[in-house]
């Protein structure tokens, strides 16, 4: 049987400066299929809500929502350490919710970790989390769960007095105990900065090359989503474009009366 990585596995990484590579996934085929590639980390992102469900932005994800799409992820996979996203007002309201909700996201989902959103107004909600010895996963800079405050998903901490509320952040976050923290759309030299500062690993998506690991959407990389395409992405295939020219076959297959034949039929 194949161990699935731990926090002290991941956090070791960082020691010995092997980048951490991460994907997010919302189901079981997409799980099997990068656990088996050797991901180290996989991420059941609140981007489900963008990437899968269509809305705007991930706001209207429900803890429900992100239990059903965990557990194919869980299911899916063997070696992968599986971190969730905590969705919007499932912990930022009171701590005791967010105690509760997290637990669902590790009992009923089978998770190994939670991810939030948030810096140092989130550090208590972190250490309660942490007390009860579920591993956290911060995530500071852009943070998509405040779309509205932040005008739009704008890159965070260009202005010196923003740079050095996210290194404030940052350490909050370490502090709060969380195991690792996501990086996102901040100034390449601010991500590095940050690094060097926190002792546990920073995992960016649109924070440079210095981070000590990346995470991407899958659907970014896949062409799977054309909604938008941020200048931090690299597209890694286009899977769109094979799925089209597949479902056209069928179609022209069926309406030509070539698909199915004799043997695709019962006796
Ligand atoms: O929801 C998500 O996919 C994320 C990553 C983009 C970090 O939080």
């Amino acid at each position: 049987m194949v161990a699935r990585k731990t926090i002290l596995q991941i956090m070791a990484m960082k020691e010995r400066q092997e980048k951490i590579t991460v994907l997010t996934a919302y189901d079981y085929p997409f799980a099997k299929l990068m656990d088996e590639a050797g991901i180290d980390m996989i991420l059941v992102g609140d981007s489900v809500g963008s990437v899968v469900s269509g809305y705007e932005n991930t706001l209207p994800v429900t803890l429900d929502e992100m239990i059903y799409h965990t557990r194919a992820v869980v299911r899916g996979s063997r070696q992968a350490l599986i971190v969730t996203d905590m969705p919007f007002m499932s912990y930022q309201a009171d701590i005791r919710d967010a105690r509760l909700n997290a637990g669902r996201l590790i009992k009923e989902a089978g998770a190994q970790a939670i991810k939030l959103e948030g810096g140092e107004h989130m550090a208590a909600t972190i250490r309660a989390i942490v007390d009860i010895d579920i591993p956290v996963v911060g995530h500071i800079g852009l943070t998509p769960q405040s779309v509205h405050r932040m005008g739009g998903f704008r890159v965070q901490g260009r202005e010196e007095e923003q740079a050095r509320k996210i290194i404030a952040d940052a350490k909050a976050v370490e502090a709060a105990g969380a195991f690792a923290m996501v990086l996102e759309g901040i100034p390449r030299d601010l991500a590095r900065q940050v690094t060097e500062t926190v002792t546990i690993p920073t995992i960016g998506i649109g924070a440079g090359v210095d981070c000590d690991g990346q995470v991407l959407v899958i659907h970014d990389i896949l062409g799977l989503c054309d909604k938008y395409s941020p200048k931090f992405v690299k597209r890694y295939a286009d899977v769109s474009g094979i799925i089209t020219e597949g479902i056209e076959a069928y179609i022209k297959d069926v309406k030509e009366q070539k698909f199915p034949t004799p043997k695709h039929s019962f006796k």
